[in-house]
This record gives structure tokens, C-alpha cells and sequence, in this order.
């Protein structure tokens, strides 16, 4: 069942610290982490950690997701080809507010050789807590959902 303060998490190799930053920061915020990996810092492949993190937010196992990588690029890419899921890679405030209020962007993908820790936590808060204006923009998301029927 959706539950809103579950968030699937995932990293690979090159976020994988962050992740262990991004699942703390989750706790005290009082959101439930739903670690998908990766474990360690060995070599992995991203595709595996935006399938699963996808998947669980599409079948409802997590209210929204986020994924990790150097660049955020290939997690962000690999996440949209899953029905369901609108996956933002946020680079500042701005990108992850408007990502939420016009978007309603359900996975935030951040690459740790981006941006500092600091700015990633700050994008995370703000994610976290910016509700979907709905409006003109629900109108949009709709045709979002269209295409991937189509
Ligand atoms: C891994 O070196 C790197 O390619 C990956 O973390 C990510 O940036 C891919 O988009």
C-alpha cells in the first residue's frame, strides 16, 4: 500500500556516502528510508538501483523515491522508462521546488559529483516538503500519463 513516509532510496558506487547522508537526514525529518542499495562502495551498475527504486514507488511500496549517482543522469534516465514515474534531477532549490510544485515529480535523482553535501540536503528538504500546485499544471501531468499509455 502507498504510504507517504516511505521513500525508496538507491545509489550506486559514486553516491553511495551521500545515500548514507540522504537516509539520515530522511529519519530526522520523519520520513521511513526503503534502502534499495547499493551496499558498499565497490563498482556497480546504475540501472539495477533506478529499477528498483522505480518499481517500488510505481507499485505503491513507497510514496515517492530517490536516486543517487555521480551525475544523477543515469539514474534519472533509467527511472522515466518505468510507467508511473516522474523522476527530476535537481541540481539547486529552485530545480527541486519546481520539480514538485509543476511536475509532481514522485523520484529525485541528485548526482553527488554535482553538487556539495550541503546543497543536496538543502534540495532533499525542499522536495520533501513542496506539495504539487495541481491546476493547469495536474492538466499537463495528465498528458505525461497519456504518453506513456500511448
Ligand atoms: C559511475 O562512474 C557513473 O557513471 C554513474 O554514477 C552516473 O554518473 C551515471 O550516470
Amino acid at each position: 500500500m502507498r504510504d507517504d513516509k516511505t521513500i525508496a532510496i538507491g545509489a550506486d558506487h559514486g553516491a553511495y556516502r551521500l545515500k548514507g547522508l540522504f537516509v539520515e537526514r530522511l529519519r530526522s525529518l520523519g520520513y521511513e528510508p526503503l534502502d534499495k542499495g547499493t551496499d558498499g562502495e565497490a563498482s556497480c551498475d546504475y540501472p539495477d538501483y533506478a529499477v528498483a527504486v522505480a518499481k517500488a514507488v510505481a507499485a505503491g511500496e513507497a510514496g515517492r523515491g530517490i536516486l543517487l549517482c555521480g551525475s544523477g543522469i543515469g539514474m534519472s534516465i533509467v527511472a522515466n522508462k518505468v510507467d508511473g514515474v516522474r523522476a527530476a534531477l535537481c541540481h539547486d532549490h529552485y530545480t527541486a521546488k519546481m520539480s514538485r510544485m509543476h511536475n509532481d515529480a514522485n523520484v529525485l535523482c541528485v548526482g553527488a559529483r554535482v553538487v556539495g553535501d550541503d546543497v543536496a540536503l538543502d534540495l532533499l528538504a525542499v522536495w520533501l516538503a513542496t506539495p504539487f500546485e495541481g491546476g493547469r499544471h495536474q492538466r499537463r501531468v495528465e498528458k505525461i500519463t497519456a504518453a506513456e499509455r500511448a
